[in-house]
Formats: structure tokens, C-alpha cells, sequence
């Protein structure tokens, strides 16, 4: 008989803004008793809501600020000294606002993950919803995946979708994808925590126990798109 792995998931997640989506790690993480525990939250803006809300949440959150440190490597430097004090199993990123050196993702090779408000890898960067309706694209969502130097690129974990309606505006399919992500991201630390997500040879992910990794919003907030007759 095999021994079952009984330890803690331990999550780092890193933020620079609102943090609704750390909100939304650290709710499922709790759904997740002792499987998983955010060991800390490390804000690389020092005015970062998501600062105060985990400050005020009793989680042990500090700032490691980029304007700081004189050049990005020592910034990323200090970022990995703060991240490996805590022994993380996987480091989250919850919009994160840096881009990461190619040796600080190499450091956390198969431990860092990203989430990116469009469908990867189409529209990769910033303004991804203005780019989604430049586009006439008429699917839109967010993308759960592990960081490669690329940016917003890597291994993808799983993916949610909503549909693009004609009366859109960046905020409104900004609203719509940002409540997808809540979810796409609170399903992938459940996995995590429950040890399920490995990478292949070939850099791909596998969920064990799971054949899809696509997620839609519930009916309710779906919006409206045409049902195949
Ligand atoms: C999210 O849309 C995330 O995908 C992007 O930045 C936004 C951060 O929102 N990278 P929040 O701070 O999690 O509320």
C-alpha cells in the first residue's frame, strides 16, 4: 500500500493591486482545511489593497517594493529571499505587476504560476479585454498557467471562458472575465493543495482524475450567446 502524502500545500501568493483574486486563493485554500495554508502574501506595491484586506485577514503579508531596489535583478533577488523564507510549494501570482527576470522563474521552475485575463495565447500583456473587442473576437476569459521566462506564455493549467456580447465595453468584459478567474483560480489551488497537477515530459499539464480544464461561467452571469440547434 502506498502512503498517502498528508502535507500541507504551502502557497505564496504575490500581489500588486485590488486582490480580489488573492480573495479568492485564500477562501479556497481555507476550503481546503489543512491541505493548504497561504503561508504569506508579498505585495510588491506598499498601497496595494490586497495588502491591507491580508493585513486585516491576520495573513502575514509584507512588501517588497521595486522602486527600492536599483535594478530588477536585485529586486528579484530580495523577492526570492522573501518568497523562500516561507518554503513554499507553489508561488501564485494574483496581479502581480512585475515582470520576472529569467532567473528568478528558473529558480521556481515548476512552482510559479500565473493567472492572465485573456484565452493564451491570444493576447498576451496589458489592455487584453480592449484587445478582445479590437479583435471581434466573440470568446474571451482567463488563463491559469505555470510562468515560463516568457511572458504570459507557459504550460496552461486550465482555462475559463464567457462569451463576447455585441454591447461589451472593456469594463463589461473586464467584470465578466475577473468572476471566471475567482473561480478558474479557486478550482487550481484545490487541485494543488489535493497534489493532482503535475507536468508532463513534453511541459504539459495533467490534472489526475480530471478530463477538462475549461470552465463557463453559471448561466445566471453568462451573458448571452447562441445555442447550437
Ligand atoms: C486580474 O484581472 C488578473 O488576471 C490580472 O490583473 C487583475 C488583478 O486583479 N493580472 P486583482 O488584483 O486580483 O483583483
Amino acid at each position: 500500500m502506498s502512503a498517502v502524502n498528508t502535507s500541507i500545500c504551502r502557497l505564496v501568493v504575490l500581489v500588486s493591486g485590488r486582490g480580489s483574486n488573492l480573495q479568492a486563493i485564500v477562501q479556497a485554500a481555507r476550503r481546503q482545511g489543512p491541505a493548504a495554508r497561504v503561508c504569506a502574501v508579498v505585495s510588491s506595491n506598499p498601497d496595494a489593497a490586497a495588502l491591507a484586506w491580508a493585513r486585516r485577514e491576520g495573513l502575514q503579508a509584507q512588501v517588497v517594493a521595486h522602486r527600492d531596489y536599483p535594478s530588477r535583478d536585485q529586486f528579484d533577488q530580495a523577492l526570492a529571499q522573501a518568497i523562500d523564507a516561507h518554503q513554499p510549494d507553489y508561488v501564485l501570482l494574483a496581479g502581480f505587476m512585475r515582470v520576472l527576470g529569467a532567473a528568478f522563474v528558473q529558480r521556481f521552475n515548476g512552482r510559479l504560476i500565473n493567472i492572465h485575463p485573456s484565452l493564451l495565447p491570444a493576447f498576451p500583456g496589458l489592455h487584453t479585454h480592449q484587445q478582445a473587442l479590437a479583435t471581434g473576437v466573440q470568446w474571451h476569459g482567463c488563463t491559469v498557467h505555470f510562468v515560463t521566462p516568457v511572458l504570459d506564455h507557459g504550460p496552461i493549467v486550465a482555462q475559463g471562458i464567457v462569451p463576447v456580447l455585441d454591447t461589451d465595453t472593456p469594463d463589461s468584459l473586464a467584470q465578466r472575465v475577473l468572476g471566471v478567474e475567482h473561480r478558474v483560480y479557486a478550482q487550481v489551488v484545490q487541485w494543488l493543495a489535493q497534489k493532482r497537477v503535475t507536468l508532463d515530459a513534453f511541459g504539459r499539464v495533467r490534472v489526475a482524475g480530471v478530463a477538462s480544464r475549461s470552465f463557463f461561467p453559471a448561466s445566471s452571469d453568462a451573458g448571452t450567446f447562441q445555442e447550437i440547434a
